[in-house]
């Protein structure tokens, strides 16, 4: 395993301290406002029952959603609530992130409350990285250090991942830690075969990560639209299916990288497009779908999952690999009749206790996650990290990690 180069909440004396904690809470909510899924929150457990143990006074800060100014609809409030539940203690929750009312409020708590603070991002200044109001959260707070934990959102630069770390001695949590030396370690040190799963919506959002993968991958199996794009780049007609119609050079660089690992005329073994396709005439769960091969794809038709000669191929090098990483799933997985290529590389990762498996990618995550509580089977690793995980498989530097203190 690949070691850490930041410190952690490990390398630090937090015993007794007040510290204020970045997690990513950035969970999905259903229509009336309950929290969807709270794989986000369990996640962030570890660290917080460490910061227990250590008798801290845990302030925490995180976003929920996009929102423009104060919408209430993007309040952390709930998150609270089912934060308490998981703790099995009051968690108090403080209706802003900043200022001298807030501090005081923190101050006049006991020295072991765990507080959630209101969404950073009703404040713009949070997403501009603003020093300001990076000093503010510091002082509200009444922090002696600074964790961060929010693998999710280290990718971007913000007030609450970057600039803070100029006011507060800052270094990781326990999730953190975890998320960087399993992704990276799969990446820099893979037990061989190594068997890369991509697909999604788009070559282009994957390039950094396939240019990433073809020297250390064994094998990489495309699927998903981002298939289409590479078949329709070899001049097979895909129909009505979604594909990127831009990509051409870049997918000839691929080729070209390619070609120069694994020799001419061995592409095709190496990255492994799909033979047959499930297509449909429309988007719906209730469309009449048909197999067929990636040479008979009709005027009318969406290819929206891969066929199942496509998924027992797959699942043949996924189930003789020592390491898979998967980001990307195999068709319009949401909806289940589209799910069969998703589900059949599911059940082949897990298939054999000894792969070690790295599922990263919101989507991917999620379906991995649904997979594995209906089958029971699980996965080593699914990464609480979308574009996070994904910039760190491809090799980028995170901001919200290289700002954190050197071990
Ligand atoms: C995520 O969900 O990927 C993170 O929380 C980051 O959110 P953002 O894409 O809105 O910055």
């Amino acid at each position: 395993m690949i070691k850490f180069h930041k410190q952690t909440i490990k390398d630090v004396d937090v015993k007794g301290k007040t510290v204020l904690v970045r997690a990513d809470y950035n969970v999905p909510l259903d229509d009336s406002g309950q929290i969807a899924d709270d794989f986000r929150i369990c996640s962030s457990l570890a660290t917080l029952q460490y910061l227990q143990k250590q008798k801290c006074k845990i302030v925490i800060i995180s976003h929920l959603g996009r929102p423009h100014g104060k919408e209430m609809k993007f309040s952390l409030a709930p998150v609270a609530t089912r934060l308490s539940e998981l703790l099995g203690e009051p968690v108090v929750f403080m209706n802003d992130c900043i200022g001298s009312e807030i501090r005081q409020k923190i101050s006049d708590q006991s020295d072991s409350a765990v507080i959630l603070l209101e969404n950073l991002r009703f404040y713009d200044e949070e997403k501009a990285n603003d020093s300001q109001f990076a000093s503010q959260l510091a002082e509200a707070s009444t922090a002696s250090y600074f964790i961060q934990d929010g693998f999710g959102v280290v990718h971007r630069a913000h007030a609450s991942t970057e600039a803070i770390t100029h006011f507060l001695p800052s270094v990781a949590g326990l999730l953190l830690e975890k998320e960087y030396s399993v992704i990276t370690s799969a990446m820099q040190h893979p037990e061989h075969p190594l068997v890369a799963v991509l697909g999604g919506a788009k070559v282009s959002d994957k390039l950094p990560l396939l240019e990433a993968l073809i020297p250390i991958a064994d094998c990489i199996l495309v699927g998903g639209a981002m298939a289409n794009t590479f078949l329709a780049n070899q001049g097979i007609s895909v129909g009505g299916s979604k594909y990127e119609t831009d990509q051409s050079v870049q997918i000839s660089r691929i080729i070209h990288e390619v070609t120069k690992k694994v020799g001419a005329g061995n592409e095709g073994e190496f990255l492994r497009l799909p033979s047959d396709v499930v297509v449909a005439k429309e988007v719906s769960e209730t469309a009449d779908i048909q197999t067929v091969s990636i040479n008979n794809i009709g005027n009318q038709d969406l290819a929206l999952d891969i066929g199942d000669k496509t998924v027992k191929d797959f699942a043949n090098k996924i189930t003789s690999a020592r390491t898979v990483i998967w980001n990307g799933t195999m068709g319009l997985a949401e909806m289940n009749h589209f799910a069969n290529g998703s589900r059949g590389v599911a059940k082949a990762i897990t298939s054999n206790r000894e792969i070690v498996s790295v599922v990263g990618g919101g989507d991917t995550a999620d379906f991995a996650l649904g997979w594995s509580s209906q089958n029971n089977k699980t996965f080593l690793h699914v990464s609480t990290g979308g574009g996070a995980s994904l910039e760190l498989m491809s090799g980028q530097m995170l901001p919200g990690i290289e700002a954190l203190l050197d071990v």
